[in-house]
């Protein structure tokens, strides 16, 4: 695998999608209005981060702090998501768009829990993007269950390495973000991929996130091809 320090595209660029409810409300429309319009956002943006030959697109679309919303912002929020995966799969499975999803997928039931393990498994074999949905997710409950994990699997102390964690995350396997994209405005973490994230280069827009177009991508990746690196070296 190259080095991506030295990689002027991001290998995985991972974006924290916010702005929805603004989306509308600067419109007089309903919060759900802009969660629809964000899902078009994600369609475009997934074209896009093809098209520049980003390997693993990440996006936060539902946070495990997102389910203390108003029970019909919830609702509208599954719905969505249910219809998104319905009508996008075949095409995304025809592009070669590998899905995986981390999170408490559980939580949004069993029938959705199920179409969502049938569309990874379908899937599985395609490699020109891998398509990470984070849903009900969180960094920290993710750490918590990476640790549980290991403590069950009977690993001494002394042969838990930072590389062996990595295997008991939700991305096992998917390499860190190079690059994080937080739209709106807001310059927070949220709970994104904590672990994950050590060294990667962050990028706030104010762009609301059903605004953000591919030409913002293509404006995301030239800022990150500007950027020098360091992983806490010292230059040279
Ligand atoms: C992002 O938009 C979508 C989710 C968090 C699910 P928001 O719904 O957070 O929109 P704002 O931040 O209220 O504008
Ligand atoms: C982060 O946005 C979660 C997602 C984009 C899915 P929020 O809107 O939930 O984050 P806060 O509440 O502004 O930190
Ligand atoms: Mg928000």
């Amino acid at each position: 695998m190259a080095d991506a320090s030295s990689h002027p595209v991001p290998l995985h660029v991972a974006i924290i999608m916010d702005g929805n409810g603004r989306w509308a409300a600067a419109r007089g429309l309903p919060r759900a209005a802009g969660h629809r319009e964000g899902a078009r956002a994600v369609r475009r943006v997934i074209e896009a981060a093809v098209t520049h030959g980003v390997r693993y697109l990440t996006l936060f679309a539902f946070s495990s702090e997102n389910w203390q919303r108003p029970a019909e912002e919830v609702q509208d929020l599954t719905f969505l998501l249910k219809h998104y995966l319905r009508s996008e799969l075949t095409e995304l499975h025809a592009e070669g768009v590998q899905l995986r999803v981390i999170g408490e997928r559980e939580r949004f039931g069993p029938v959705l829990g199920r179409e969502l393990a049938e569309a990874e498994a379908q899937t599985a074999g395609n490699c020109r993007l891998t398509l990470v949905l984070a849903l009900s997710y969180g960094g920290r409950a993710e750490i918590v269950a990476a640790a549980r994990r290991v403590m069950a699997s009977g690993l001494k102390p002394e042969e838990l390495t930072e590389q062996r964690f990595a295997g008991f995350l939700f991305t096992a396997g998917i390499p860190d973000p190079d690059l994080v994209i937080r739209t709106s405005g807001e310059q927070r973490v949220s709970n994104f991929l904590l672990w994950q994230l050590a060294y990667a280069e962050i990028l706030f827009t104010k762009v609301l996130w059903p605004d953000f177009s591919p030409g913002d991508f293509a404006l995301a990746l030239d800022e990150y091809a500007g950027r020098e690196r360091r992983f806490g070296a010292r230059p040279v």
